[in-house]
């Protein structure tokens, strides 16, 4: 199959620092195979190509038995490879452009909290091999009453496990990153309930403060913000207003926009419902109608409150009144310590029942 694909480049290397943009045509996907280490202007480690044979004996033939989701880019499969579990995404060819960003971006940064690229391989289709992430998305663990609900201390340490993965590509990586698509779907979970921030396949390499008027709007609705949405305007704070209702989806586990109105048909969106009721004079009691009604009563009052004006400061109009992910990271390790306190509070209040029922004292 000889398929024409174009590509589209903005390249920011190490070798050309200058915004350059680099239309290439292959002719087919061999020609493809051999130019990509090059025309980056990286070398690419070729241990993490990987044969099509080898993707396709540990999915099991691309079955559906092994196929764990699908997005906008295609479909993810499972497969064992080389003795590690592995996330296969199969990306659509016309998403090839967004590929070449997330596979150069991702080989290069390694952090707890961002799901690792172990390598590619171009066969027909571009396929991208992930570190395999064992306990679904935060998506599902709000929203599909299959999964347990998750706890307020859980809740805190997602949210601060995913800030750190954000302000890691924000502020400790050279350049900088802007991810662009925070979402729950992109928010992965391990089995100790840790997080991890996947899927750089949105992220170019921004100049903080660049303009992406050259390229078109990536993201999803619901999560970006007014100056990116109108004027395409790329900056960190695009993240923070993303990862901003994150934090409303944490506390209602309604989605990012959802339906409403006596007829279910008028649409609303967590920024519009959170900013109404925190602007009220008593906010909390119009916060406690929202929380997700699966933490029961098993949460501290005070320290939703806190989460949801963290929320609110970063879903602020103007992006520079929203913090950075570092100011994010403080804020929530300090609500962590005092979420895990109120934890701790309920383990002796239950040891406290347990005594009284049982007679002693
Ligand atoms: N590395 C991974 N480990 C485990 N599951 C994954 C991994 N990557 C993606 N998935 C699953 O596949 C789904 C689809 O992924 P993707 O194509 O990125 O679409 P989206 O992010 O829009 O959901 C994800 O929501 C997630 O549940
Ligand atoms: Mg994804």
């Amino acid at each position: 199959m000889s398929m024409a694909v174009y590509f589209l480049v903005v390249l920011h290397g190490r070798k050309r620092r200058h915004k350059d943009e680099l239309k290439v045509h292959l002719e087919d996907e061999q020609e493809l195979r051999e130019r990509t280490p090059s025309f980056m202007g990286i070398e690419l480690d070729m241990s993490v190509e990987y044969s099509y044979d080898e993707l396709a004996r540990g999915t099991n033939n691309f079955s559906m038995e092994n196929k764990i989701g699908s997005g906008g880019f295609g479909v993810v499969f499972y497969a064992e490879l080389r003795g590690e579990k592995t996330a296969i995404k199969k990306m659509d060819v016309q998403s090839a452009r967004e590929f070449i960003a997330e596979f150069n971006v991702l080989t290069r940064v390694y952090h707890v909290n961002l799901v690792r690229l172990i390598g590619f391989c171009i066969k027909g289709h571009l396929f991208l091999i992930y570190e395999f992430i064992q306990n679904g998305n935060l998506s599902e663990h709000l929203r599909r009453t299959k999964r347990p609900p998750l706890s307020w201390a859980s809740r805190v340490q997602i949210a601060l496990d995913s800030a750190r993965g954000l302000e890691y590509i924000h502020e400790h990586t050279v350049p900088v990153y802007v991810h662009r698509d925070v979402k729950s779907p992109n928010i992965l979970i391990d089995m100790n309930f840790h997080a991890k921030v996947a899927d750089f396949g949105l992220a170019k390499l921004t100049d903080v403060g660049g303009i992406a008027s050259r390229t078109r709007l990536v993201g999803t609705f619901g999560y970006m913000p007014p100056e990116y949405a109108q004027y395409g305007d790329v900056s960190s704070k695009v993240d923070v207003y993303a990862f901003g209702v994150v934090l409303y989806e944490l506390i209602s586990a309604k989605k990012a926009i959802f339906k409403t109105g006596p007829l279910g048909t008028e649409t609303l969106g967590l920024v519009g419902l959170f900013e109404g009721i925190l602007n009220q004079p008593e906010p909390i009691e119009e916060l406690r109608k929202v929380i997700d009604p699966r933490l029961g009563d098993n949460y501290p009052t005070d320290d939703i409150f806190k989460l949801a004006m963290l929320g609110k400061a970063c879903t602020q109009e103007n992006p520079e009144s929203r913090p950075n992910m570092r100011s994010v990271v403080v804020s929530l390790i300090m609500l962590s310590l005092s979420s895990s306190k109120w934890d701790a509070r309920l383990i002796d209040e239950d040891k406290t029942l347990v005594k009284l029922m049982s007679g002693r004292r």
